[in-house]
């Protein structure tokens, strides 16, 4: 039996549903997403973001270059690396229905650079996937119990630079009696702890539930401490959407 899926075909599929992001189609439609567009304002800030801090990284380069995309999600971010021009794209996420959903988009816009995975990024072998040019952590360690962990994964995955997108929480500062007076230790950063513990069957949601938020200056710590040799947070365009606009998200670029 011959496979007589077009791409016609496939562009109708993605059409028939709702997405958490709106993919432009070849053939000029656009996905319908959640509430009808209400989040993408979120998506297209973050991608303007992404997309000018790699310009002005590796301009004209991508076609040299690889990249993972950690909590890929439908794969937003993945076909945008892909069509920079990005020879190789990973994308990595815990849940088995975004990875189908992000196969569906990837063969609709006939992105074939882009590989996608199945797998939580507390349990990624580092070493066994090797090294990425790009590391996309975009939305994803506000969801997490560990978000440090997640960030050793992150920087074990990345040759240059390391992007993290994260909701962040009022940052608090001064000093702690660690064990005694007589031993005084500055706090670095602060986390805030977030109940997802009832959301977990959200798609975009923690799998466990617990979750630890950083504010900016545990974040910007936490990378200089795992090797990054600049950190930056990156300015929103004119017309961010609130939540980057107002610094209740950021997005850092690491560089190694
Ligand atoms: C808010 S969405 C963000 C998706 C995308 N990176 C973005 O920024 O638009 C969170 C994503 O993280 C995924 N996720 C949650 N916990 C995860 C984990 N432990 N490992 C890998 N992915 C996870 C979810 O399935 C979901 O796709």
């Amino acid at each position: 039996m011959t496979n007589s899926i077009t791409a016609a075909d496939l562009q109708a599929r993605a059409l028939s549903r709702t997405w958490f992001y709106p993919f432009k189609l070849p053939n000029g439609a656009t996905t319908p997403s959640y509430d009808g567009g209400w989040l993408d304002g979120i998506h297209h800030t973050r991608s303007k973001m992404l997309d000018a801090v790699l310009l002005r990284s590796f301009a004209g380069h991508e076609s040299r270059l690889s990249a993972i995309d950690l909590a890929c999600h439908q794969g937003w971010f993945s076909c945008q690396l892909a069509q920079r021009g990005f020879a190789r794209v990973l994308g990595v996420d815990a849940r088995a229905e975004h990875v189908a959903d992000a196969s569906l988009i990837r063969d609709a816009l006939g992105l074939s650079q882009i590989e996608l995975q199945q797998g939580d990024v507390h349990q990624i072998d580092a070493e066994a996937l090797g090294q990425f040019d790009v590391c996309l952590l975009l939305g994803l360690i506000y969801h997490l119990e560990n978000p440090v962990g997640a960030l050793r994964v992150a920087r074990a995955l990345t040759r240059q630079l390391l992007v993290v997108e994260t909701q962040v929480v009022p940052n608090m500062s001064g000093m702690v009696d660690y064990g005694s007076y007589q031993f005084v230790r500055p706090l670095k950063g602060s986390f805030g702890i977030i109940d997802e513990t009832d959301d977990t069957h959200g798609p975009e949601a923690s799998t466990t539930g617990i979750c630890l938020v950083p504010s900016v200056e545990a974040l910007l710590w936490i990378l200089g401490k795992l090797g990054f040799s600049r950190v930056e947070v990156l300015p929103p365009p004119a017309d961010a959407y609130e939540q980057i606009k107002h610094g209740k998200r950021v997005m850092v670029a690491a560089w190694v």
